[in-house]
């Protein structure tokens, strides 16, 4: 995905063994379509070669303040200027320290200090320097000063100690970085979703299920969050790791979603991706079920439809449903927007089956249909973010 096309990124890199990381940082922001200016610090150049930046990224690399290359001798100006963020990954305490004293006294330090873009940084430090209470002061400085600092984690740290201290992996600061970047159409804002299929319970071993991954209802989640929302995500039984700042509560069955998405209000939005099964099986058998009989029969009842019930709420936030269909997508999308009472509802197309990587939607509201490109989940889910964001401020 070209999500940070036609960007220019600044990535400094300070003297910690995190260093090596920086250098799949690097492959990652450029694959994601932005040009990649390095910017090392001398420390750095001990953990890795300048040349490994170079060579990852094609664009040369700077380390010194007084690079005689630049026409008007101010690389600490030109290298930040237009640049569409700064990212500094690793973040040592003493660069951290530097920062929030404005220092300027090698060319990264100078160039967080000239620059007008936003600057994100990544502390990476053994534990006890991470929670000595200078370090802690500094980092609340930046913070104060409208810096967003990415992590740390805690784990297993290059010394062999455990704690906080870790830097984020490439792939969550290159997402961070990404996710900085999208508009904030929904700042102040919160949105309840529901994603992934339910599990209704035939005795303790078997259920009733269908074959949604949850790729959607998390895709759209992590756009929610993107654009800057509070977000919670109600998801049945998934493999898929939670986006960045969602809050995520796991459920099984149609009930369960339903009591959670009730203790997840209000909101301002609530989005019902889940494939919900519109059935559970009457009594589910205490014991498992043994085979023997030819044929077996199972009483089905119907589920609480829990889009409907929020939609039908005095207080009902601004509800989107959505629609998986085989055929007839406009008619089946639309009748069931009315029979809900939505908005909007998402219509999608799913002749291959669910679970895949890309999807095919219509958007219904009640200007009428709004295709969309084919595309991956998540662009959709920014397409999909963008038209609730147009909808709730109208
Ligand atoms: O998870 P993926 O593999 O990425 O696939 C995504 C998806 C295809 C599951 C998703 O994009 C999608 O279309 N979800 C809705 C599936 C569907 O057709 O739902 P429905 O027609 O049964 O219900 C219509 C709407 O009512 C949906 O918003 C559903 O969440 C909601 N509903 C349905 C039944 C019920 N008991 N409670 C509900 O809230």
């Amino acid at each position: 995905m070209n999500d940070l096309q036609g960007r220019r990124i600044v990535l400094g890199v300070t003297g910690g063994i995190a260093a090596y990381k920086a250098c799949e940082l690097a492959r990652l922001i450029g694959k994601a379509g932005a040009d990649v200016d390095v910017v090392m610090t001398e420390a750095a150049t001990h953990f890795v070669a300048p040349l490994t930046f170079q060579a990852l990224t094609g664009r040369p690399v700077h380390v010194s303040l007084w690079e005689t290359d630049q026409a008007n001798g101010m690389a600490h100006i030109d290298l930040v200027r237009g640049a569409a963020a700064v990212l500094i990954a690793p973040a040592t305490a003493d660069f951290i320290a530097k920062l929030a004293h404005g220092f300027a006294d090698d060319l990264l330090s100078s160039l967080c200090l000239a620059r007008e873009c936003p600057l994100l940084v990544a502390p990476a430090m053994n534990r006890q320097m991470w929670a000595h209470p200078a370090t802690q002061r500094n980092v609340a400085q930046l913070r104060n000063d409208g810096v967003e600092i990415l992590g740390p984690a805690s784990g297993e740290q290059a010394c062999g100690e455990m704690g906080e201290g870790r830097m984020l992996e490439a792939e969550e600061l290159c997402d961070a970085l990404i996710a900085h970047l999208q508009p904030k159409l929904l700042a102040g804002k919160r949105v309840v979703l529901t994603a992934g299929p339910t599990h209704e319970p035939l005795d303790p071993v078997r259920v009733l299920t269908n074959m949604s991954s949850g790729k959607m209802g998390f895709a759209l989640a992590r756009a929610c969050a993107e654009a800057g929302a509070s977000v919670t995500l109600v998801a049945g039984p998934v493999c898929l790791p939670t986006p960045a700042g969602v809050t995520r509560i796991d459920v099984r069955s149609a009930f369960e979603m339903r009591d959670a998405v009730l203790a997840a209000l209000p909101t301002d939005i609530f989005v019902s991706v889940a494939a919900v099964a519109d059935y559970r099986p009457a009594a589910p058998a205490t014991h498992k079920i043994k085979k023997g009989a030819e044929r077996l029969t199972l009483e089905l009842v119907a589920n609480p439809d829990i889009l409907a019930e929020i939609a039908a709420r005095p207080d009902a936030p601004l509800c989107v449903g959505f629609a998986a269909e085989s055929q007839n997508l406009a008619e089946y999308a639309e009748a069931k927007r009315r029979a809900k009472k939505l908005p909007l509802i998402v219509g999608n197309l799913v002749q291959d089956g669910l679970g895949g990587e890309t999807n095919q939607i219509t958007l219904f509201d009640a200007a009428g249909s709004h295709p969309l490109p084919a595309g991956d989940k998540l662009t959709l889910a920014r397409a999909i973010v963008r038209h609730i964001a147009e909808m709730i401020h109208a």
